[in-house]
Parts: C-alpha cells; sequence; structure tokens
C-alpha cells in the first residue's frame, strides 16, 4: 500500500455525525494500514470547548462503536498520536488566530480543509482561513455535501471558494463515487471490450437505477425535512451513477477526462419542467408499518417533525438523455426512504431477439439483463437464455453470476478511506467538478419548481413497502415493470 505524503488535515464540523462515524473511523482504518506517517496531523476542529483528551474520548468510543471487532487498542494508541482538537467558531478570529499557531510552522505540507459543516458555513470558513493566511500553495479544501440547496447557493458558493481556491485544489465530494462498487461500474464499461458494442440504443430497451434505504430520516429531521429526497439523493448520488452508466468513453484515465465526459450526460438529460413533471415523476412520504419485521413510525410522527410537512421520501423519475448513443431509452431512477430493504442496484434490459425460433415463456423475465448490484453486497448477474435439460428446445431464463467478495479475496476499501486518500494525494478524479454540479443543479430545480407550482403532494406509502403504487405505473405505462416486481 502506497504511503501518503505528509499532511495536516484540519476537519471543521469534527466532533458532528459524519466525522465520527465516517470520517474518523476511515482514518483510523488508513493508520492501522501504516499509510499515514508519523509527522501527519488530523486537528479536529469544531465549536465544542474541549480538551484535546475529551475529544479522544469521543474519537476513540465511535471508533470502538462503528468499527466493532476491527477495533484494536494499541493500534489506536498509534492513531491518537495524529489527533488534535482546537475550538473553532466560524466568526472567531481568534480561533482561527490558535488554528493558524498550529499549521504555519508546517507551511510545506499538504494541508487539507475538509468542511464537514452545513453548507452555509462553506464561505465563511474559506474566507476567515485566508484572511488567517492559512491557505498555502499545497492546500485544498474538501467540501462535503449538500453542496447548497438549489442552483443559486451552490453557484455562490462555488464563486466564493472559486476566489480563495484553485478549481484544482477544490473536492466536491459524492461519496458514492468513492464506492468501491461504482468504480467497478467504470472498469465493467471501460475496461472490457465485450459490452461496448451494446450499450446503446437498438441494444438496450430501458434502464432501471435503484438506490432503496431501510432506514427512516435518524436523528436528521431538520436537515433532512429541509432537503428531502430529490435533493438528498438523486441530485448527486443518482445523478452520478447515471452519468457512469451513460458517458462516453473518456479518452485517458485523466480526471478532467472522465468529468467532461460526464457533464455532457447532464447536459443531455432532457429537461423535466411545468406539467411534464407530474407526468414523469412521482414524490412519496412513508407512513407508519414495519421494516425487516419491527414496527416503525411514519415520517410525520419522527422526532421533530413539522406535522404537515410535504417533503418527499421517496422519488421515482423517468428520465431521457438526448444523445446519438441514448435516443429513445428511458432511464428509470428511484430512491426512498424506508423501503422494504437496503439495496442499490442498476438494471440494463437488453432488446429481445429480432425472432423467436424456440419455445420460451412469456415473461419479461425472457429478456437478457444485466444486474449490477452495488449494495449490501457487490456483484453483477447477467441473465441469459438456456436450454432446459429434456427433450424439445424450450428455453428457459438462467443467470451468470460474479460476486466480487468471492472473486477478490482481500477488502475493500470503504468510500471515505478511498476519498481521503485520493484529497491527500490530489487526485481529482473521483470529485465533481464546478460545471458538473451547475449542471445537475440546473436540471434538478426545475423539477422542484414545477411540484411547487402544481402543490404536488408527495403520495403516502406504508413503511416496509417498494414506494407508492404511482411509481409502479411510471414504469408500467411504457410497458416495463420494476425489478422487484416482475
Ligand atoms: C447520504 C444521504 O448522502 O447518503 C443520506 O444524505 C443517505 O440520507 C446516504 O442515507 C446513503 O448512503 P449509503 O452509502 O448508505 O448508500
Amino acid at each position: 500500500m502506497q504511503s501518503l505524503p505528509t499532511f495536516d488535515l484540519v476537519l471543521f464540523g469534527g466532533t458532528g455525525d459524519l466525522a465520527m462515524r465516517k470520517l474518523l473511523p476511515a482514518l483510523y482504518r488508513r493508520s492501522c494500514a501504516g499509510q499515514i506517517d508519523a509527522a501527519s496531523r488530523i486537528v479536529g476542529a469544531a465549536r465544542s470547548q474541549l480538551t484535546r483528551e475529551e475529544y479522544l474520548e469521543q474519537v476513540r468510543s465511535s471508533c470502538e462503536t462503528h468499527l466493532g471487532s476491527v477495533f484494536d487498542a494499541k493500534k489506536w494508541t498509534q492513531f491518537a498520536e495524529h489527533l488534535q482538537y482546537v475550538r473553532v467558531d466560524a466568526q472567531s478570529d481568534d480561533d482561527f488566530g490558535r488554528l493558524g499557531e498550529l499549521l504555519r510552522p508546517q507551511p510545506q505540507r499538504v494541508r487539507v480543509f475538509f468542511l464537514s459543516t452545513g453548507p452555509d458555513l462553506f464561505a465563511p470558513i474559506a474566507e476567515a482561513l485566508a484572511r488567517h493566511s492559512l491557505i498555502s500553495p499545497v492546500s485544498r479544501v474538501v467540501l462535503e455535501k449538500p453542496l447548497g440547496y438549489d442552483g443559486a447557493s451552490s453557484a455562490e458558493i462555488n464563486e466564493r471558494i472559486g476566489k480563495l481556491f484553485p478549481e484544482t485544489s477544490i473536492f466536491r465530494i459524492d461519496h458514492y463515487l468513492g464506492k468501491e462498487a461504482v468504480q467497478n461500474l467504470l472498469a465493467l464499461r471501460f475496461g472490457n471490450q465485450l459490452f461496448e458494442p451494446l450499450w446503446r440504443r437498438g441494444r438496450i430497451q430501458h434502464v432501471q437505477i435503484t438506490v432503496a434505504e431501510d432506514v427512516g430520516v435518524e436523528r436528521r429531521a431538520q436537515f433532512y425535512d429541509h432537503v428531502g429526497a430529490l435533493r438528498d439523493m438523486v441530485q448527486n448520488h443518482m445523478l452520478q451513477l447515471l452519468c457512469i452508466i451513460a458517458m462516453e468513453p473518456p479518452a485517458s484515465g485523466a480526471a478532467d477526462a472522465t468529468r467532461d465526459e460526464k457533464v455532457k450526460v447532464l447536459r443531455a438529460l432532457r429537461p423535466l419542467t411545468g406539467r411534464d413533471v407530474l407526468q414523469k415523476t412521482v414524490r412519496g412520504q412513508y407512513k407508519a408499518g414495519a421494516v425487516n419485521g419491527k414496527p416503525v413510525v411514519g415520517y410525520l410522527e419522527e422526532k421533530d417533525m413539522p406535522k404537515d410537512s410535504s417533503t418527499e421520501t421517496f422519488v421515482a423519475l423517468k428520465v431521457q438523455v438526448d444523445s446519438w448513443r441514448w435516443a429513445g431509452v428511458p432511464f428509470y431512477l428511484r430512491t426512498g426512504k424506508r423501503l422494504q430493504e437496503k439495496q442499490a442496484e442498476i438494471v440494463i434490459t437488453f432488446e429481445d431477439v429480432p425472432l423467436s425460433i424456440y419455445e420460451r415463456p412469456d415473461t419479461p423475465h425472457a429478456l437478457n439483463r444485466l444486474v449490477i448490484q452495488l449494495q449490501p453486497e457487490e456483484s453483477i448477474t447477467l441473465s441469459v437464455l438456456a436450454k432446459s435439460p429434456g427433450h424439445g428446445m424450450v428455453l428457459k431464463p438462467v443467470d451468470l453470476s460474479l460476486d466480487f467478495a468471492d472473486a477478490f479475496k482481500t477488502r475493500q476499501l470503504d468510500a471515505y478511506e478511498r476519498l481521503l486518500t485520493d484529497v491527500i494525494n490530489g487526485t481529482l478524479t473521483l470529485f465533481m467538478r464546478r460545471d458538473e454540479l451547475e449542471a445537475a443543479w440546473s436540471w434538478i430545480d426545475p423539477i422542484r419548481a414545477a411540484w411547487q407550482q402544481h402543490d404536488e403532494r408527495p403520495k403516502s406509502y406504508t413503511a416496509g413497502s417498494w414506494g407508492p403504487a404511482a411509481a409502479s405505473s411510471l414504469i408500467g405505462r411504457d410497458g416495463f415493470a420494476w425489478r422487484n416486481e416482475l
């Protein structure tokens, strides 16, 4: 494993949920793997008045909780040596002064400012860093989602941050891009010749992308209610998945070659506006039900939830990519909370044979289908038709399956382990460029505007189901069905 350059990483929001659940455990793992040299520092920065010992205690307890049996007390001592804590209130110049005292003696080091805070603080923090001359030529800033709440707020963040950091030092995170399974999609498409001739209109009948979660809003009622599924999941993760499926082969492995192709897909998305939005989208909100055999409350009964909230916890959309490759091929996207199970998958259904000469079942199962499962397990299944044993020539669908955990017996990096090491190494491929973000918002904003204009309230669905019936009709009207309904 390649070791990282010596770095100072300042984690704003260092006591927050993401830092405790994901970022610090990811760094702990990289430290255990021997990738972090002894001189590197990880500085938690947050508003709480904590001593270093108190902070260490919080980090330790959260690493223990989230890493379970992987946690090793001896290795913890080594990791803890990297950790520091500085109280920083984004409004307080004194606090940035103290942060400066810590960082300034090491001007040559890679310096990473990870902003795991609300987007309203991104620009004020970056501006305070600049005022205190803490942005060195080897500094990078990492922006964690949500990257704004709409096109305008996101543009403002980009504008203000862009005045202080060059684009090549801005790392906009979409943690889905850090998932090994998502990178495997790139490998599948561009490391093999096999699928390329089939990867287009005329060969592919339709594409489904499902990202289903069994959890509800957890303890994020306030945040989530302000955002909803469209902005929480579609604007970023799902559009990124769509881009990887639909993009043209990049000219090289360089970061901008991939990002150039993704942005072309985003710009080719057929706009959904006005009444068309009502035909091509479905909003849902979960009501009480049972998930994994346990009763759960409805969205409106969640703690701290406004009782009249009309925020969507589910969304399904029919999307068209207006390009030569994809004209006429529908992409159906759906995501939701409190669905039957946690599952993320991409299903590519191929066109039927031009002439059926053998007897075969008259069901949608009889089509070739490539199922790329991203979560909870990572696998690829290609369903083909084979002769069923016995007399005659009767065809039946069978699966060719590849389970990645089986094929590669080594542990896969968690998304944040991969993304954090990429930031420290300065590798931008898996991060969103400014124009990608702008293109994604320009497609999302009119959908929200149309929902508001037509007062489109979410349809309720029972927790533990696969979402509102209208989502089945959305795809059913075109003669198809979601894979779980086949
Ligand atoms: C986050 C969303 O970006 O992704 C969450 O804000 C969601 O609401 C999460 O639960 C899903 O990520 P994963 O990696 O669990 O699929």
